[in-house]
């Protein structure tokens, strides 16, 4: 079985999957070492190593030299990267942007923000062989026209949600980030999928879950609500990145809401 199969797995084993977002190599190889499943080259960078106050002003220049840097730092680990802001405009330019992370920085899988309009970008990325990662509810790359809100509250956003986790699953998509959806609506999504479901703030129910490190670490200026610092209780930033990994694997993070 290759390393996606087996990660893949996980889902029908009831093993939790484990994400964290890294930018650079000596966060990588202490991910790596503490056995963090997936680790993330998110596009959060933009936030919180670079300071902005979005995603926006990423460029896809800026994702290959940290993936470099996590794929340096953590030879073994699947690394998924981010398309930044606009780098999915067009099928040509999404392409174009997957193969670059990809051979210039060893990403071995893309994630692409969006509902069943980019459905056509990952059918194109999938018959090429990249392995991608949907990303629907809370979409940091539209804040500036949706806001930073929890997805799913209505009947009818939570159907749309629905629609779109399954039409990305058919196109090709093998793994589903849900960020800000409402915990029901991201167990119902789950259950509906045969690919993990990886949750941020969307309750405990997903087949895994990510975090971004620096909230992780109690560094984040503004670290949302479901995401706790786990640099406590006198333990050292290795002990903290384990103690994610533990309480995700054995179902105490998140607690049931
Ligand atoms: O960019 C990022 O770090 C992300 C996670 C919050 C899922 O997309």
């Amino acid at each position: 079985m290759n390393k996606l199969a087996k990660l893949l797995s996980q889902k029908s084993q009831g093993k939790k999957l484990t994400c964290l977002t890294a930018y650079d190599a000596s966060f990588a190889r202490v991910l790596d070492d503490c056995g963090v499943d997936l680790l993330l080259v998110g596009d959060s960078l933009g936030m919180v190593v670079q300071g902005h106050n979005s995603t926006v002003p990423v460029t896809l220049d800026d994702m290959i030299y940290h993936s470099i840097l996590v794929r340096r730092g953590a030879p073994q680990a699947w690394m998924i990267a981010d398309l930044p802001f606009m780098t999915a405009s067009s099928l040509t330019l999404a392409l174009d942007s997957a193969q670059q992370l990809m051979q210039k920085a060893g990403v071995q899988m893309i994630k692409i923000e969006g509902d069943q309009s980019v459905v056509p970008i990952v059918a194109a990325l999938t018959q090429q062989g990249v392995p991608v990662c949907a990303h629907l509810g809370l979409l940091p790359q539209q804040a500036l026209r949706l806001g930073y809100k929890t997805a799913g509250k209505t009947s009818q956003a939570a159907e749309k949600l629905l629609a779109d986790a399954l039409a990305l699953e058919a196109a090709g998509a093998s793994m589903l980030v849900l960020e800000c959806v409402m915990p029901d609506v991201a167990a119902k999504i789950t259950q509906a999928l045969s690919i993990p479901t990886i949750g941020i703030g969307s309750g405990n129910q997903t087949d895994g879950q990510v975090l971004v490190l620096h909230d992780v670490l109690g560094l984040s200026a503004y670290p949302p609500s479901f995401a706790p610092s786990f640099l406590v209780n006198g333990r050292t930033i290795r002990d903290a990145i384990c103690a994610f990994v533990h309480d995700v694997r054995a179902g105490q993070f998140p607690s049931a809401s």
